[in-house]
């Protein structure tokens, strides 16, 4: 039996990135009847951004609506808010008195919201640590994330095998990171990596309406509508590679490199087969949001599964420690 853990946060809506490269990735784990899954919304994470109340409110509904609309099986497997079980927060102590305070300077996404964002607070400078505490809280073996957080999963391993080693017991499970090399790292409408700190996101659950305008704003370079273009450089064709089948990219390459055809087409073709090929997940999206109390329900069983695990792990690490006989 593999244990397989992962976490969103909620600082925003869901966008395609997250979807391709953690929910629908950790999904397809999670119905392998060897795993026991246990995925959470990151909602601490999400307060070292977002401070408005209602709108982590807002998210953290929507988070969990796309796990479910996605298929996530909650009674198999465990679901719950990262900010019930606030154990998780002391095991983060402990943790931080085994980080090197270097490790957490040299964080690419650390220094990368530093140079972006006006707050910069210590909840961003700590951010690994309790997300390795998030890990090693519940014996993870497998943690299925995009690729621009492997460098976080090295430093969960770092401070687990320096805490294991420092007391010269296997206190901690070694997690190994799962990154799916197909997907890697989904583009934004401006080419960046779609992150909702870049306002760059396309949210495939919006109102037809809305989502056509997003997929209409996707920037791309000027070359004439008569011109032969690059797909290889282009930020639709990048994104309708991730999505369409193997004919349909090859067209869609062909309708590229052949002229005459411009980037509104090929944005409306994207448009499409998002509708498309999200039809369903859309539709349980909406009906998930309408019925909060459901949600609500949902993830309270997963609370209670999860806290004893947590338990357990926890007073291990109390024993170890000193604090606990
Ligand atoms: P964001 O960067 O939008 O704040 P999160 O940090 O909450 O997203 O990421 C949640 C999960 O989604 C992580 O596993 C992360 O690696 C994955 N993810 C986020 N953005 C992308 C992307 N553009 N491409 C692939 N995976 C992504
Ligand atoms: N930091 C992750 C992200 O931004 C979210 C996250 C928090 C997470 N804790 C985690 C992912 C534990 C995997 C495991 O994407």
């Amino acid at each position: 039996m593999a244990r397989i853990l992962t976490g969103i946060q909620s600082s925003g809506k869901p966008h395609l990135g997250n979807l391709l490269g953690a929910i629908k990735p950790a999904i397809e784990l999670s119905q392998n009847k060897n795993n026991d899954s246990l995925f959470f919304i990151a909602d601490l994470h999400a307060l070292t951004t977002v401070k408005d109340a209602e709108l982590i409110k807002n998210h953290t509904q929507a988070v969990a609506a796309a796990w479910l609309a996605f298929g996530f099986d909650t009674d198999k497997n465990i679901f719950y808010r990262q900010s019930r079980i606030p154990e998780v927060t002391e095991l983060t102590w402990y943790l931080n008195c085994f980080t090197p305070i270097p490790m957490l300077q040299n964080a690419h996404s650390y220094k990368d919201k530093a140079d972006k964002l006006s707050d910069v607070n210590a909840g961003l400078f700590t951010y690994p640590v309790l997300m390795a505490s998030d890990i090693l809280m519940y014996d993870a073996d497998f943690v299925p994330v995009g690729k621009d957080q492997q460098q976080h999963l090295e430093m969960t391993r770092d401070i687990a095998r320096s805490f294991n080693h420092y007391y010269n017991e296997e206190v901690f499970v070694i997690p190994e990171v799962k990154i799916d090399q197909a997907v890697m790292t989904v583009p934004g409408t401006d080419g960046q990596k779609m992150s909702k700190s870049y306002g760059n996101t396309i949210d495939i659950f919006l109102p037809e309406k809305k989502l056509r305008k997003v997929v209409l704003g996707i920037i791309t370079d000027s070359t004439p509508l008569e011109d032969p273009k690059n797909p290889d450089t282009c930020n639709v064709f990048a994104l309708y590679k991730l999505l369409g089948t193997h004919g349909q990219v090859k067209d869609m390459r062909a309708n590229y490199e052949g002229g005459n055809y411009g980037f509104g087409h090929a944005k409306q073709a994207l448009f499409e087969l998002i509708m498309d090929e999200y039809k369903t997940e859309r539709e349980l999206f909406n009906s998930f949001m309408e019925n909060p109390a459901e949600l609500e329900n949902r993830l309270q069983q997963g609370e209670a599964k999860a806290r004893k695990i947590g338990h357990k792990v926890l007073n291990r690490v109390r024993k170890v420690v000193g604090f606990k006989s």
